[in-house]
């Protein structure tokens, strides 16, 4: 399973990327308006700079709703660089510009997906990712993580290479229960991927080992 990090903070994408398990990036416009990025210049410049610190996929979000718009947004954004995704909202239009931009080779992240039903459209119109979110169907009492299985299930009967990429993350216990749900990308925020780290027996233990060695060599 690919490690994404869901942020547009550049402090939290370098100390992931130093970890050494950064596969990528995803931002949306909430994202950028939290780091305080506004105008299209700046944006551009913003994602520019992503780009620079991560080879792996970058997310980039078009703000239009309608084909035309989303598919010029879309053409722009990945003249960035390369690794730039474009990250299209599941509406009517946005199904429409996803098989158009997949037509024309320009990779695409499927979001604000939540149910199995979009994901079967994602995945029919041609888009690179899928971005159900599992963090806002749990808000709401349902289970999120069971549409992670279901659209597992679905993909590898049909076949689909459209890659599931499990969003709206809100723990550790998030990242471990998509990796078993057969996610094949988990995109977190920070404090969820250092939050794998932690285990009061770890510290424990080192703790001891440490003490130990000080005690046999004073
Ligand atoms: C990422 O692609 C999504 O935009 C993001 O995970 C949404 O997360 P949230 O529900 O915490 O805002």
């Amino acid at each position: 399973m690919k490690f994404f990090i869901d942020t547009a903070n550049l402090d939290h994408i370098r100390e992931a990327r130093d970890l050494g398990i950064l596969d990528g990036v995803t931002t949306n416009p909430s994202l950028m308006a939290k780091e305080g990025i506004a105008g299209d210049a700046a944006v551009r410049r913003h994602y520019e700079t992503i780009c620079q610190l991560t080879q792996g996929d970058v997310s980039a979000e078009v703000i239009a709703t309608d084909y035309d718009g989303i598919l010029r947004e879309g053409r722009e954004l990945v003249k960035i660089a390369p690794n730039i995704v474009v990250k299209v909202p599941m509406i009517r239009e946005g199904i429409r510009a996803i098989r158009q931009m997949a037509d024309e080779g320009i990779r695409t992240n499927c979001t604000l997906v939540f149910s199995a039903g979009q994901a079967i459209l994602a995945a029919k119109a041609g888009a690179t990712y899928l971005s159900p979110f599992i963090g806002r169907i749990d808000d709401t009492n349902w289970d999120g993580m069971a549409l992670i299985r279901e659209i597992a299930e679905i993909y590898a009967i049909q076949g689909y290479d459209t890659e599931i990429l499990a969003a709206s993350i809100r723990s550790a216990l998030h990242i471990v229960e998509s990796a078993k749900a057969g996610a094949d990308v988990v995109t977190c925020p920070l404090n969820a991927i250092l939050g794998l780290l932690r285990h009061p027996l770890t510290d424990i233990g080192l703790a001891q080992f440490l003490a130990d060695h000080q005690k046999a060599n004073v």
